[in-house]
């Protein structure tokens, strides 16, 4: 493996647990919470994709909101006020129980912790905060700066060009296989972490790693 000096993560599925957020509200929710979670997310995916290709510029919160509204229709509906709380829960997601240890002992041992993420730098900020993740993180990367949303490479692009530093000094964690083979081809170190147990897929892009959670990192730096 190239020297790794720069550990980057993905945020929302990687380090965030984008269903934590349903998960809160579950009894007000009823028995579709779940569903209404698993739509949430797809749909905020796909209008990340399809509106970064039409190159119509959206903010990240304006296609969480976008994506919640269809959720909440696609599953016949919720009690009034919850839309408004779902939605400000998605500013304080659970970071899954691993992250705040891994991080710090990635940033102890002298390496870059960054995130590189979709999301809107002040819901970055806020994700971050809520988790207590600030000193255990040395940036985090939005794609605001961009102006479009991953897999353009243009988003990756903005690690290499803010360390000035070549793409297989990186190594990117995301939990989305897709954009694991989007930072696989644009020649980062990539670390797919499959949390879910999501079966195998773009096998012409392996990650260099499939890990279940963020622990294995931590053999790499020995
Ligand atoms: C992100 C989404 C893709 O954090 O999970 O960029």
């Amino acid at each position: 493996m190239t020297q790794v000096k720069y550990f980057v993560f993905d945020a929302y599925g990687t380090l965030f647990d984008v269903h934590s957020a349903a998960a809160k509200y579950k009894d007000e929710i009823g028995d579709d919470w779940d569903q209404l979670s698993q739509i949430w997310r797809t749909k905020h995916l796909e209008y990340s994709w399809i509106y970064g290709r039409i190159g119509v510029q959206k903010t990240f919160w304006q296609l969480t909101g976008d994506s919640l509204d269809y959720a909440i229709t696609a599953v016949g509906g919720v009690s009034d006020g919850l839309r408004d709380k779902l939605l400000k829960a998605y500013l304080t997601l659970d970071a899954y129980d691993e992250v705040p240890e891994v991080l710090r002992e990635l940033k102890e041992a002298g390496l870059v912790t960054a995130i590189l993420s979709n999301g809107d730098p002040d819901m970055l900020d806020a994700a971050i905060q809520s988790a207590g993740l600030a000193d255990v993180l040395d940036d985090a990367v939005s794609v605001h700066e961009a102006g479009t949303f991953k897999p353009d490479f243009k988003v990756y692009e903005l690690v290499t060009a803010r360390y000035g530093c070549a793409p297989g000094e990186v190594s990117f964690q995301s939990s989305n296989r897709w954009d694991a083979a989007a930072a696989k081809a644009f020649g980062f170190q990539v670390a797919w972490v499959n949390r879910t147990g999501q079966a195998g897929e773009y096998n012409d892009l392996p990650p260099d790693q499939e890990i279940s959670d963020l622990r294995p990192l931590l053999d790499l730096i020995g």
